[in-house]
């Protein structure tokens, strides 16, 4: 039986500056505290994330963060174990004021320093949240990630697929922009399509019939811009209830794709796993209903236990990060003051390297 390490979290790879305290042994953690400043107001005029507005903002609230999760949690520094840190993949300036921020807690305190991978971070909160045994399959999908993994234990991955171009959020922010609908996309699109009917047009659903896990979303999203034009050309403007139709459409279509290539997933995780039984979901895409009820469904369907972890973890948070860091340390693993910030980070080194970047920059 390992001794419970608590262990400070901090995170600041995108445009969320957050650090939290998680306590405990791998598999059995509590989060005890879970502090998080968004940047949204910040990039609102902007239309997507500006690098730079980031960056600053990072550097300006990282230290408050920190200073909350700590009083949150009722700690001083010196009754924390170690410092994990996002180290990457992200936006390079934030993660670097995450990085430069933890080097120097480490350097004055003398604590360990933890650098950590922010998409393994993603991909161990169904351990985090509900104790989930390795190994399971995570559909990991966000504005910035699309990818099916296959969780071996927390330093082991493999790369089932991913998308070869736009992440599906990226894609519902689209195409709110495109219907003059408020940012971020994916709330305001599954508002308007709760009043709209999802058979009224017909849009692709891109490389759903190939056999392999990868998907694409571009293509959908340049159809829902022929069609807004084709629906203005009609109506001389979007009538609401069109807006409904088409958002009701281009929600099932994403749900199509990732409750297919799930599936697809699902079977690839059996060929090496015969008993794997769990498909667990993380990112800003998993919180839309349509989505998650439907991914429950291919689970019933498939025998598999489905695991979506509330939607404050399943976002960007520095608990997941605390939780990998505690998972690394556990296993004897810390890192130096030479850690370095990694654009580019991908978690499984073995699969070739794919196409898409989405929004917020290359993430594997
Ligand atoms: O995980 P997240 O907070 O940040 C990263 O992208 O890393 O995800 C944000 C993305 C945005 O693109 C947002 O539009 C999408 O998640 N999103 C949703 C919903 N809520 C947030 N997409 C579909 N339906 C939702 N309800
Ligand atoms: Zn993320």
């Amino acid at each position: 039986m390992t001794a419970p390490l608590t262990i400070l979290g901090i995170e600041s790879s995108c445009d969320d500056t957050a650090a939290a305290v998680v306590c405990g042994v791998p598999g059995a953690s509590m989060i005890l505290s879970n502090v998080i400043f968004s940047q949204t107001e910040a990039h609102a005029d902007f239309g997507g994330i500006v690098p730079e507005i980031a960056a600053r903002a990072h550097a300006e609230k990282i230290d408050h963060a920190i200073e909350d999760a700590l009083a949150v949690a009722k700690l001083n520094i010196s009754q924390i174990d170690a410092i994990a840190v996002t180290a990457g993949p992200g936006l390079i300036g934030g993660v670097l004021s995450g990085v430069m921020c933890a080097k120097g807690l480490s350097a004055s305190t003398g604590l360990p320093l933890i650098g950590v991978n922010h998409l393994a971070g993603h991909a161990l909160t169904p351990q985090l949240t509900d104790g989930t045994p390795f190994p399971y399959v995570m559909l990991l999908v966000s504005g910035g990630h699309c990818q099916f993994l296959l969780v071996h234990d927390h330093d082991n991955y493999t790369r089932l697929g991913g998308t070869i171009d736009d992440a599906p959020g990226e894609a519902f922010d689209k195409t709110a922009r495109i219907l003059g609908l408020k940012q971020p996309g994916g709330p305001s699109v599954e508002h308007a399509a709760k009043n709209g009917n999802p058979r009224a047009f017909t849009l692709p659903r891109p490389l759903l019939g190939r056999d392999d896990c990868n998907m694409s979303f571009s293509g959908l999203k340049t159809a829902v811009l022929r069609t807004r034009d084709e629906v203005i050309t009609k109506y001389g403007g979007i009538p609401s209830a069109i807006c409904a139709d088409l958002c009701a459409s281009f929600q099932a279509a994403v749900t199509d794709v990732l409750v297919g290539k799930s599936r697809k997933a699902i079977m690839a995780a059996h060929s090496i796993y015969p008993n794997i039984n769990t498909l667990a979901v993380a990112g800003g895409v998993a919180a839309n209903s349509t989505i998650r009820n439907a991914l429950r469904e291919l689970c019933a369907e498939t025998e598999s236990f489905f695991v979506a972890p509330p939607l404050e973890l399943c976002t960007d948070n520095a608990a997941m990060i605390a939780y990998a860091g505690l998972l690394r340390m556990t296993d004897g693993i810390t890192d130096d003051l030479t850690l370095s910030a990694r654009p580019r980070w991908p978690l499984d080194q073995t699969s070739p390297a794919l196409l898409g970047s989405g929004k917020k920059g290359a993430k594997a």
